[in-house]
């Protein structure tokens, strides 16, 4: 039964928005999607080949007509910004084109609702990263604590997040921030540390592989599930108040112990194959993240189901048997 519900999503090809789609259509929603043109695009399109259907939309955030033709034919009750250059190691790389899409693109939706759609619900997906090496005395994140972004990466989200509140405040706009934490799952990009750290364990097990390079081991971050996390998002914009969250664990863990974990599932011990390549150390290193989610919890219901060993385990398991095909 459909729940009269439209939804549209930028960034819907990606993995947030996978399974984003997922759980809106199995909550009766019409959904729509924006996807960037790819000239591969099996790549751009795998994820969501298998749930998809008509309803996407080829657009850009930065394409200020897009995002208005999106609006049009959607029509959309509820809007999710998930589109974004999501890493942040190549925000040192891609500086411009970082600010572009992760800062500028948030204020081209927002001038879209305000001008044309100010009933439509907005979620824009902030970050963990604006927080820098910012941290409470309790050694935890949360709304409070001050955002101090070491990177271009957090330094855009941190723009996205202002002008989200500074639209929501300035004209009534029911615009929402959900400040996410790390989050992996199967569908996670290899070049993420996570899934990178899996599918080289996996090719390592299948003697494919003799050793994994990574950079900084001692980088700490909390790590939940995406699956978990999209149904933070919705919870957000359907709480009667338009406010912002923080979505998290509440548990760090290193590099090294995800290697650990990783590892351990194909019987192998991390430290025979991961050796250190400065190549992938950063100009400026986020040493360690770990949110508190109690607002939350205690005002949205939202709870993480989803161990880290259990994603750890998700994540060797899929590479296994994509592989070993
Ligand atoms: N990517 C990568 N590759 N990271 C490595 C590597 C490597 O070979 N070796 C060590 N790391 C360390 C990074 O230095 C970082 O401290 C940590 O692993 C996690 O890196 P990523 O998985 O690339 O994620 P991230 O924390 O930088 O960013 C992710 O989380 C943010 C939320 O805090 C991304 O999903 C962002 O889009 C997201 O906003």
């Amino acid at each position: 039964m459909g729940s009269g519900k439209r939804s549209l999503i930028f960034g819907i090809a990606g993995q947030d928005g996978s399974y984003l789609l997922e759980h809106l259509r199995s909550l009766g929603h019409e959904v729509f999607g924006v996807v960037r043109r790819n000239s591969v695009v099996e790549n751009q399109q795998s994820r969501i080949d298998q749930i998809s259907d008509m309803n996407n939309i080829y657009g850009d955030v930065t394409d200020l007509t897009s995002i208005i033709r999106a609006f049009e034919n959607a029509k959309p009750d509820y809007v999710f910004n998930l589109a974004a250059q999501s890493h942040v190691r190549i925000s040192f790389d891609v500086p411009n084109y970082t600010i572009e899409t992760n800062g500028v693109g948030v204020l081209n939706i927002l001038e879209v609702i305000k001008n044309y759609f100010p009933e439509t619900k907005f979620y824009q997906a902030s970050s963990s990263e604006m927080f820098g090496n910012s941290i409470d005395e309790d050694l935890a994140q949360r709304e409070t604590t001050p955002m101090l972004p070491v990177s271009p990466y957090g330094c855009a989200k941190l723009y996205g997040y202002h002008i989200t509140k500074t639209y929501r405040n300035s004209y009534n706009l029911f615009a929402c921030n959900g400040i996410l934490f790390n989050h992996e799952s199967e569908r996670r990009g290899s070049n993420f540390v996570t899934n990178k750290i899996a599918k080289n364990a996996v090719e390592i097990f299948l003697g494919r592989k003799k050793y994994l390079e990574l950079g900084n081991l001692d980088a700490k971050r909390d790590w939940g599930h995406s699956k978990d996390y999209v149904r933070a998002m919705v919870k957000i914009l359907n709480h009667n108040v338009a406010d912002d969250f923080v979505i998290s664990t509440g548990k760090t863990r290193s590099v090294r112990d995800f290697c650990k974990v990783a590892f351990s599932y194909l019987d192998l011990d991390y430290k025979d194959y991961v050796k250190v390549n400065p190549k992938f150390f950063r100009p400026q290193e986020l040493h360690e993240l770990r949110g508190d989610c109690t607002k939350a919890k205690t005002i949205l219901g939202w709870t993480p189901k989803i161990s880290f060993e259990e994603m750890v385990q998700e994540m060797v398991e899929n590479w296994k048997n994509l592989l070993s095909k």
